[in-house]
């Protein structure tokens, strides 16, 4: 099996499953608890059907849409994610330049293993940073400051990891960052030979970020799980959100809110955006799916921010469903890590290939020539 037998997000993560070593593959993979919401976030699509206009002209179709103030050539964005360089040697190099060929979204990690300085000077197209609070508090000040004079385009902060998950699986394999070397890990390792040359003596593996204020996670090894726990700040509350806001000054957005409460204060905040997410079901499990949750949200505060669907798109179908309801872009993190793992940059710019063709096909099918053209009434619950 190879790339081009990749024809969907399935398709990568079974290649990724069978390049990464087990304990890299199962952190990417996994979820908390009995991942029932890693599992829903998807399934929720399924409670939802699409229905067609026909007879339009369709010859012609217009993907782009626009958020956080910038024109994006397609309604899908890759949501930033951590540790990219264990991925692929690349890692988040690799991601930004795939991003930039399609004119979408994509964002960087506080937990990147690239600094905020290399994504600035590489793509211009539009690029977040994701805040992950610390207690140090001169480090979140300065990774802003960074943010603002390297050119990135949104600051979104997270709020759904006030504590680390429960990664039953990471607990398993015994997964950390930087990697341990255990008996087990070992042998995953030497049987990856493609993914331990690359990662020994390619990539150059460190929270770049980080790395000049804190040591856990560059060279003291720790499970994420541990890292959110210890390190971040658990009294940030929304005065906290206002002041990273305030000294940000530019779009902003709020990644993890799900309640209709937390969506009007973060309006009031003055926030840009909102993702909704449950950080892949990575955290609380038994929480609400994205797409569930959605036309509730955008009830309460459509039209007054921007709603981000963000978890469980693994289908071109899905955005569109999505869009039907009202959200206003989709995003996500394994949609593209997958790819990223088993063929670098290629590979994420064939799974950005794959949504394009998918979203343009779906939006010919149903008979509507731009993404405004989906409404409520595309669709139908069961
Ligand atoms: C995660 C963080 C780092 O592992 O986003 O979910």
């Amino acid at each position: 099996m190879n790339e081009r037998a990749c024809f969907n997000v399935e398709g990568f993560r079974r290649l990724a499953k069978r390049r990464l070593p087990g304990p890299v593959f199962h952190y990417i993979d996994g979820a908390a608890d009995d991942e029932v919401t890693y599992a829903r976030n998807t399934a929720a699509y399924e409670n939802c059907d699409l229905v067609p206009n026909v007879l339009v002209d369709v010859a012609d179709v217009d993907l782009s849409t626009t958020v956080m103030g910038k024109k994006i050539d397609l309604p899908v964005f890759l949501s930033p994610t951590a540790l990219q360089k264990l991925f692929h040697y690349e890692g988040e190099l690799a991601v930004a330049r795939a991003a930039e060929k399609f004119n979408t979204w994509f964002g960087i990690s506080s937990l990147a293993t690239v600094t905020i300085e290399e994504i600035g000077r590489l793509v211009s197209s539009p690029k977040l940073f994701q805040l992950y609070v610390h207690k140090d508090k001169g480090l979140n000040d300065s990774l802003i400051d960074r943010c603002k004079e390297a050119g990135f385009d949104a600051l979104a902060l997270t709020v759904d990891t006030i504590v680390g998950g429960n990664r039953e699986r990471d607990l398993r394999t015994g997964f950390t960052s930087p990697p341990r070397l255990t008996p087990g890990s070992l042998l995953s390792f030497a049987a990856h030979p493609r993914w331990t040359l690359g990662y020994l003596f390619r990539s150059h593996f460190e929270l770049a970020n980080l790395k000049d204020h804190v040591r856990e996670g560059s060279s003291i090894s720790l499970s994420i799980s541990d890292y959110f726990s210890t390190m971040l700040d658990q009294s940030m509350d929304w005065d906290t959100a206002a002041a990273i806001r305030a000294r940000w000054g530019g779009p902003f957005c709020l990644k993890g809110i799900m309640s209709v409460d937390d969506a009007r204060r973060a309006v009031d905040l003055g926030a840009t955006t909102i993702m909704l997410s449950n950080h892949g079901g990575r955290q609380l499990d038994g929480a609400r799916a994205p797409f569930d949750q959605l036309a509730e949200i955008v009830d309460a505060v459509g039209g007054q921010i921007e709603v981000v669907c963000d978890g469980g798109i693994r289908r071109g179908t899905h955005v569109l469903k999505a869009l039907s309801v009202g959200a206003d872009a989709c995003s996500g993190g394994r949609l593209y890590l997958y790819a990223l793992a088993a063929a670098g940059q290629s590979g994420v710019e064939k799974t950005l290939r794959n949504f394009y063709t998918e979203i343009e096909r779906g939006m010919k099918l149903m008979g509507v020539g731009s993404v405004s053209g989906l409404s409520r009434s595309s669709v139908r619950f069961r």
